[in-house]
């Protein structure tokens, strides 16, 4: 981003947690930081018309801060922009990632190289009603998640073991 000048926003109100190394690195770089919350700026990126042809969420993974990120980094793209989101392995992302494949047509999925990440283009405007919805909840993601959750917690036992060694040879 600095050799070609473009312009990079960073959003992270936590930099002290991480001895302002991301800091330091964006001032020696030329480049923005917004020390805030992103659900503080994305909002008055918008409001401004602000508009980017890349984004990359992977700042709070809560299920509601990816969806909020998602929201707003949405209104920030640009048609034939990238977004990227981090972290695919965790439920939360996941079922931001379900509801963009069943409800945003206007976004397609780009096949990467990279494990846990998950690339999509904006191919076209959003043109969804107001009352649109497309259920994204599927039985197969609750089920492999209520079972990878009793696998990974709790104490071992002869059953998980078998459990276990059955998933590794579905793989
Ligand atoms: C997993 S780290 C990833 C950082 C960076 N993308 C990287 O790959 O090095 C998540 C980052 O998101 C920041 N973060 C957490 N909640 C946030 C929020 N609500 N808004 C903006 N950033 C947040 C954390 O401080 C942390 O630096």
């Amino acid at each position: 981003m600095a050799a070609t000048q473009s312009r990079h926003i960073a959003i992270d109100p936590f930099q002290e947690r991480y001895q302002n190394l991301g800091k330091e690195n964006i001032r020696a770089l030329g480049l923005e930081l917004h020390e805030d919350y992103s659900h503080q700026v994305l909002p008055e990126l918008a409001r401004n018309m602000e508009s980017f042809e890349f984004i990359f969420i992977d700042g709070d993974h809560k299920f509601d801060g990816i969806f909020v990120d998602f929201y707003y980094g949405d209104l920030l793209l640009k048609q034939g922009g990238y977004l990227l989101l981090h972290d695919t392995w965790m439920r939360s992302t996941q079922l931001v990632l379900a509801f963009i494949r069943k409800n945003r047509p206007d976004y397609v999925r780009q096949r990467i190289p990279c494990r846990n990440f998950a690339l999509f283009q904006k191919v076209s405007e959003d043109q969804r009603d107001g009352m649109h919805y497309r259920e994204f909840l599927s039985l197969k993601g609750t089920v492999s998640h209520k079972l990878i959750t009793w696998l990974s917690t709790g104490k071992s036992s002869a059953l998980k073991k078998i459990v276990f060694s059955i998933k590794e040879k579905l793989k």
